[in-house]
């Protein structure tokens, strides 16, 4: 797939923009705070309908205006499609496809798959599990969009769980009612464990190909899922042993007042020779590592869609050395690329690259 077109109102520090772009590689060249990520965030607000900054929503709408208005046009399946998302201050978004507004996010994920790489990508290794939580969750929504679906009734389920485990303080008689959440979190609960453990197998499995071929044959990725005490193994009673922990931990979660037995406190633990990579690893090795999981992504969304995702790239220069950053760039010439650059920066020629120099906010025409 391929994005044509981005046309922006009152997006962070654009106040309009329209533009259209190389169905190969895009590059941004800017100094510094002109809007290069800015942009590289509206592709990904398209497609995921939030940022992939840590950010509250109105942040995003340029300061002193009341709403943001971002359209993209690609191309599908050999199809045009348009995905726009409006932000406003004083009301909740809205989001459409090809012009039919969206009623569920999960009718969106999906449709323009991207894979992102910026430096703040290496949290995936270094902070806490809800980075490795986050990663495996969008890649999967983007390819099942029935595990989206999954997750945000688990994650309902979820939050009334925690209201009652505060309010049994005051009303102990309350406590009868919590096996009724906890039979639900484990039926959702189970599924999300299955569906993760799947897929972080073929992730792995990819990834560690790629990161022997990047270190030279000397580093060996694996890695676990690592969830509450469930036994993983015997898939068929999963939701019966997921069921079976929380009953254990029953007093334990009355007493912290918050659930926390299941797949929102699981975790993805990486090792390169058999060694925590979050514990052990160089930050050059865990820059490599999240390289070779981004690019085990990317080839996940070709074997289930058979179509390449957009690539997304910010600052990668400063990231990887010269070697990593060419293997990188042998490895997407089949993608659409958008790459932001500082001025100094070269990137390597993939043939059909277009440069937009981006200025405050604006791509003057050269
Ligand atoms: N809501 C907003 N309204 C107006 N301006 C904003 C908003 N949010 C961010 N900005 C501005 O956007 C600019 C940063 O843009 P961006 O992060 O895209 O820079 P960049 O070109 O990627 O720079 P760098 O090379 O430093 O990474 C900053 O000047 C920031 O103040
Ligand atoms: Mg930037």
């Amino acid at each position: 797939m391929y994005i044509k077109n981005i046309s922006l109102k009152n997006f962070r520090n654009y106040s309009s923009l329209n533009v259209s772009f190389s169905r190969n590689m895009n590059v941004f060249i800017g100094a510094n705070a002109q809007g290069k990520t800015n942009l590289l965030e509206s592709i990904f607000l398209c497609a995921m309908g939030k940022s992939f900054k840590y950010v509250s929503e109105k942040e995003i709408i340029k300061i002193g205006e009341k709403f943001s208005d971002v359209r993209i046009s690609y191309v599908s399946e050999g199809r045009d499609m348009e995905n726009r998302v409006c932000l406003f201050t004083d009301k909740k978004k809205v989001v459409w496809v090809n012009d039919v507004p969206l009623h569920k996010l999960s009718e969106l994920i999906g449709k323009l798959t991207v894979v992102i790489f910026t430096p703040e990508e290496l949290s995936l290794i270094k902070d806490g599990p809800f980075a490795r939580r986050r990663f495996l969750d969008m890649l999967i929504s983007q390819v099942r969009p029935k595990y989206m679906r999954i997750l945000s009734d688990y994650n309902k389920v979820l939050e009334r769980k925690n209201k009652l485990l505060k309010d049994i303080v005051l009303k102990p008689e309350l406590k009868e009612t919590i096996s009724i959440w906890n039979s639900q979190l484990a039926e959702y609960g189970a599924e999300i464990i299955k569906y993760r453990m799947d897929f972080i197998k073929n992730v792995l499995s990819k990834a560690e190909k790629i990161h022997l071929e990047i270190s030279g044959n000397t580093e060996k990725l694996t890695g676990k899922y690592k969830t509450a005490d469930v036994n993983l193994k015997d898939r068929e009673n999963l939701r019966e042993n997921l069921i079976k922990i929380l009953e254990e931990n029953e007093e334990r979660e009355i007493l912290l007042r918050q659930a926390v037995i299941g797949p929102h406190r699981d975790d993805v633990i990486f090792y390169l020779n058999d060694k925590n990579v979050k514990i052990f690893g160089s930050q050059g090795q865990q820059r490599t590592v999240v390289l070779s999981l981004k690019l085990a992504q990317k080839e996940i969304f070709f074997s289930e869609t058979g179509e390449n995702p957009i690539l997304l790239l910010d600052d990668i220069t400063g990231e990887l050395d010269i070697s990593r950053r060419e293997y990188l760039f042998s490895k997407i010439k089949d993608s659409q690329v958008f790459i932001t650059c500082t001025d100094s920066d070269r990137t390597p020629e993939k043939g059909g690259e277009k440069y937009f120099r981006i200025v405050n906010g604006n791509i003057p025409e050269r």
